[in-house]
């Protein structure tokens, strides 16, 4: 067996709740292969400024600079959200965690269970068999850019260095090569000169990859086309705020968010995230769904070069949803606890195909 550090900043909301179902599978999947994981924590977000006036203290940059990948929970609470202004705030602790480690790749998956078709606003037809990749440049662009106020206005530059565009499109494409040799680039290079030179840079880079298909698509009609056609994308490439958006719309096709996970990676460091936020409505209830964290757990094992474990994690995932094992997101009929997916998902990994309780 591996020797692996984790990190985990369990964060806000249900944070805590769906970051605990994530470390139980990963033990069972230690303990199957033989493994060591050892788990630091840390806090982020809201909680972490309760308790330190910082949303992301360095005691957890170090635990995160520690590990050899982390996971991370959610964060965000209600009383930031009426407050748009309000100076220290949840999320500048994930921006600085971002910045701070370099990570700058955010991988974002987007299947379509078959399962949960009927639970999609879209048709289902459109959107059976859908299944892509958002590659989203993460620590560039108008997020970091300088920003400020004016006399009489305000301003937030976007800005991208040739480096900061080739190194996560060579991402792309072999994540391309992967998988259907299909990249989409998304831009507005009608409009913007960072556009145009994101074209160049991936233009000329394309060439290194002669078995992946490029085209290219302004961001709007992108928004447009994702809707009509979400089948005809297999890995989508695009900077920091394109990304942030279609992001978010890719997120409904599948019919829930609670099943989507997301990578965040770096040259030194690597994040796995849940792509729903910290419902603080829903927290401390057993009632979170935990899927799309322990499908990230699964994304840190592919991460973590450790291939059959992610398969056996995304099987056991399966096992749960074909044996409505779910929680109350997913099911009218007899839903189960957050903790009760864990368990079942963990038994499944230990006890082989299919022999989970149910
Ligand atoms: C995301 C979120 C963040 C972003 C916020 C919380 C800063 O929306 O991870 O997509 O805009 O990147
Ligand atoms: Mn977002």
């Amino acid at each position: 067996g591996v020797k692996k550090n984790i990190g985990v900043l369990p964060g806000d909301g249900i944070g805590p709740e769906v970051t605990r179902e994530a470390v139980k599978v990963l033990n069972a999947i230690a303990e199957k292969h033989g493994h060591t994981f050892e788990y630091n924590y840390g806090d982020v977000g809201a909680i972490a400024i309760d308790k330190t006036g910082n949303p992301l203290p360095d005691e957890t940059l170090a635990v995160c600079e520690a590990s050899d990948a982390f996971l991370f929970g959610a964060i965000g609470h209600p009383k930031y959200d009426n407050d748009p202004s309000a100076k220290v705030r949840p999320e500048q602790g994930l921006l600085k965690l971002r910045k701070s480690l370099g990570l700058f790749a955010n991988v974002r998956p987007v299947t379509a269970y078959d399962s949960l078709l009927h639970m999609s606003p879209l048709k289902t037809e459109r959107v059976r068999g859908a299944d892509f990749v958002v590659y989203r440049e993460l620590t560039g662009g108008i997020y970091f850019g300088e920003k400020g106020r004016t006399e009489d206005g305000a301003y937030d530059n976007c800005t991208y260095s040739n480096y900061e565009i080739d190194r996560i499109a060579h991402l792309a494409f072999q994540a391309a090569q992967n998988r259907n040799k299909k990249l989409m680039l998304v831009d507005k290079a009608n409009v913007l000169e960072t556009s145009r030179l994101w074209r160049e840079r991936v233009t000329a880079i394309a060439k290194e990859y002669p078995d992946v298909a490029l085209e290219a698509m302004f961001v709007d009609n992108a928004a447009m086309q994702m809707i009509q056609n979400p089948k005809q994308f297999d890995v989508i490439l695009t900077e920091n705020m394109f990304g942030d958006i279609i992001s978010d719309e890719a997120s409904v096709i599948g019919g829930s968010l609670g099943l989507l996970p997301s990578a965040s990676v770096g040259e030194k460091s690597a994040m796995f995230e849940p792509i729903h936020g910290s419902y603080p409505q829903g927290a401390g209830k057993n009632i979170a769904n935990p899927l799309a964290t322990i499908l990230s757990a699964a994304m840190m094992l592919d991460h973590l070069g450790l291939i059959d474990e992610a398969i056996e994690v995304r099987q056991a995932v399966n096992a749960s949803l074909r044996n409505g094992m779910v929680t109350e997101d997913l099911t009218k009929e007899n839903p189960v606890g957050t903790d009760r997916v864990g368990d079942f998902i963990a038994n499944h990994i230990l006890e082989g195909e299919d022999s989970g309780s149910s």
